[in-house]
């Protein structure tokens, strides 16, 4: 078991994943062993609130001369938080619902200055993070960067590639982009249940935190709010730039804020009047419209119940996986996801792209993302240029993720010729 111990000046590691006992945190430790080993580019520690199981987790791991480090801590555990930001540059965590769990450790790396990055979708957890933490982190230089999962690096880095394509071909960025799922293969773990079902009933306790959430900016800065309406499918509708039937697509409600913040921390860099959505597709004609309104029906449907306390008592004890519980290799292996974006300029002119991955959006291809964002937390991202504070993904890694998640984790960023959708 490594020591840590908060008086060394050089921290141990480079990095350590909290959480690594996790459903979604064996997968992040899996590839970073397979990525770096003990001894490789990155030197990493697992770490948890179990000996015993980091002790499973490792023997599991397989064989190595240098075995991989392992480091005791607790969410609820302030002194074992300081000592872990000790020993690391860089925190990557997967312990969530992180509006349960999470904030001492945000609070204890941005006190530190170590830097810091997650997979949370709970907007009103960032939202309050960012209002709490933002000044400490901005004067010790923690760079805290959540949401480095399927939510919402694909959307994030998806619409940064779009502008980027916009720029060089077009000479200004699209002022209005929509994203749109083709195809989506995966399945729910219990932990990402469990984040969700909280932020419901949270919700459906609080007024003004159903307003909040229904803020297309709330997660920017203050000063920085255009007063563009936003888009927003709710309900089936025919798009006629896809030519097809959209959905709601349930993880807008997090991704559409992340992209505002990237826009809003760019100095308004996609324009002041950039409009942005994300649907579902769900093909053309009938089918597609039955398929679009079924889709709408059954997200609200769940919304409800999920919202009423006896009958998210019978979701959860009868029908959703229970926390530790999810997908499993195969559904992993065989998952994969297609979005398509569209971006229109001002003046008319048009651009495509798609972003694919190669594994299930929120568990095969959600380990690396993380594990790619959390390497280029730790070798790329210069102290100087990108400052303390929290950040997006696009804003904070830019290109150098692009090219460390086509080259290693599967992803995939193109431009999609005109006639093609
Ligand atoms: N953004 C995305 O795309 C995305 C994708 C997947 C998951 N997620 C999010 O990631 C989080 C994890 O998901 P999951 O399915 O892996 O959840 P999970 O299997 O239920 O794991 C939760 C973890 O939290 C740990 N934990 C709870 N209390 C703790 C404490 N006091 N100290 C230390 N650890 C504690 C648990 O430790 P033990 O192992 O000891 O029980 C467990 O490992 C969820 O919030 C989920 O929403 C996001």
């Amino acid at each position: 078991m490594a020591q840590n111990d908060s008086t060394m000046s050089t921290p141990p590691y480079d990095l350590v994943a909290f959480g690594a006992t996790s459903f979604v945190g064996k997968i992040l430790c899996r590839y970073l062993w397979e990525e770096f080993g003990a001894q490789g580019a990155i030197k990493w520690a697992a770490a948890a609130r179990s000996k015993a199981k980091l002790e499973e987790l490792r023997i599991s791991l397989g064989g190595s001369a240098a075995p991989l480090p392992l480091v005791v801590a607790d969410a609820a555990d302030e002194v074992s938080l300081r000592r872990l930001c000790a020993s690391t540059r860089v925190v990557v965590s997967t312990v969530g619902p992180y509006a349960l769990y999470g904030e001492p450790l945000v609070k204890a790396c941005a006190e530190s200055g170590t830097d810091y990055c997650d997979l949370s979708g709970e907007v009103q957890w960032i939202r309050r993070m960012l209002q709490r933490y933002e000044a400490t982190a901005r004067k010790s230089g923690a760079r805290l960067v959540h949401c480095c999962g399927f939510d919402s690096i694909p959307s994030d880095m998806g619409v940064h590639f779009l502008q980027c394509q916009a720029m060089k071909q077009l000479g200004a960025p699209c002022t209005r982009v929509k994203m749109r799922v083709k195809v989506m293969r995966g399945e729910f773990s219990g932990g990402t249940v469990a984040s969700l079902m909280n932020v419901v009933k949270e919700a459906a306790a609080d007024p003004a935190l159903r307003k909040e959430l229904a803020d297309p900016y709330s997660l920017c800065p203050v000063g920085t709010v255009p007063k563009v309406r936003q888009p927003n499918v709710r309900s089936a509708e025919f798009d006629v730039d896809f030519g097809a039937w959209v959905a709601p697509f349930v993880m807008s409600g997090i991704n559409t804020r992340i992209v505002q913040r990237t826009n809003a921390l760019s100095g308004q860099a996609y324009g002041a009047d950039f409009t942005y959505d994300e649907a579902l597709l769900t093909g053309r004609g009938l089918k597609g419209r039955f398929a679009a309104t079924a889709t709408a029906a059954g997200l609200y449907g769940f919304m409800l119940a999920a919202a009423i306390r006896p009958a998210r008592a019978v979701l959860e004890r009868f029908v959703l996986p229970k926390p530790g519980e999810g997908p499993d290799p195969e559904a992993q292996r065989t998952g994969f996801f297609d979005l398509r974006f569209f971006g229109t300029r001002a003046d008319g002119r048009k651009i495509r792209i798609k972003v694919t991955g190669d594994r299930d959006p929120g568990y095969g291809s959600t380990g690396k993302m993380l594990g790619q964002a959390a390497a280029c937390l730790a070798l790329d991202v210069d102290k100087i240029a990108k400052p303390g504070g929290f950040w997006t993904p696009a804003t904070i890694f830019g290109d150098r993720l692009i090219q460390r998640l086509t080259a290693r984790s599967g992803l995939t960023f193109d431009l999609v010729p005109d006639l093609q959708n």
